[in-house]
């Protein structure tokens, strides 16, 4: 593992400050404590898949914040950047995505030079080249084989994946060895859309962890949307 420590910066996207509120941060405390007891309750391993109806729910968003308040429990965490479609984790935690999960998955290079350490025990793996091909490669042996080596090795992963409305990819997933976190966002996801996901989960065998209400509460100007990325203070 490249064990030099990525400074974190902010990308021009997605992060609009770096002083959370105590509300913003007791949110994602929450959320974790919820979700990492429900893991032990559905026995469903160490792997988080985090996905939602439709695209922009903010997947990418609570996957990384949930990763960083794990890793505040001193618990070794790995986000893997499983959107090959429209890859986002590196851009929050600006870094390069020039290997990543599709070149593990393609067999062009090593786990250890693709995962990069963010903050003490948090650890990224980008997505990688986009391939031609994302299904096939998360249906793939392969996947299985590195979601096992990657699992003996870290206490959570956090999987960050597509929508379920248009592609299969996070359905593909949901049928492995993981739970599934499903984002629905306040004022945007329809109460049909939740319903028809979780149609669509329960027929790919997925196992349900729970189901996050993104941006409620949100007031202009917020706070609440932003990276944990104030990382001493939220223990
Ligand atoms: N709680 C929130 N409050 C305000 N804006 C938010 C919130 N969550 C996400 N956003 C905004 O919505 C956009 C989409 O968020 P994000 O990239 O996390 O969603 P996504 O589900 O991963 O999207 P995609 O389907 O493209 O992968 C972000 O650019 C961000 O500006
Ligand atoms: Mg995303």
């Amino acid at each position: 593992m490249d064990t030099k420590a990525v400074k974190h910066k902010p990308g021009n996207r997605r992060i609009s400050t770096l002083n959370p509120s105590l509300l913003f941060i007791e949110s994602y405390k929450i959320l974790r404590s919820n979700l990492l007891s429900s893991l032990v309750a559905e026995t469903s391993g160490n792997i988080i898949m985090v996905t939602s109806p439709n695209a922009g729910e903010g997947k990418t968003t609570v996957c990384a914040n949930l990763a960083i308040a794990t890793a505040q429990t001193r618990s070794e965490v790995l986000i893997i950047d499983a959107d090959m479609r429209r890859p986002a984790q590196h851009k929050v935690f600006n870094i390069p995505n020039d290997k990543g999960l599709s070149s593990l998955l393609r067999g062009v290079a090593k786990t250890n030079n693709c995962i990069r350490k963010i903050y003490p025990c948090l650890h990224l793996l980008p997505a990688g080249p986009a391939p031609p091909n994302p299904s096939e490669l998360l249906a793939s042996d392969q996947i299985d084989r590195l979601l096992t080596q990657l699992g003996e090795t870290f206490k959570y992963i956090f999987l960050d994946t597509t929508s379920i409305d248009n592609v299969a990819d996070s359905l593909v997933l949901a049928g492995k060895p993981v739970g599934t976190l499903l984002i629905s966002r306040y004022g945007k996801t329809t109460y049909d859309g939740i319903s028809t996901a979780l149609e669509k989960l329960e027929h790919s065998g997925a196992k349900l962890l729970g189901l996050v209400v993104n941006g409620k509460g949100r007031r202009k100007n917020n706070t609440r949307y932003s990276l944990l990325s104030d990382y001493e203070k939220i223990k």
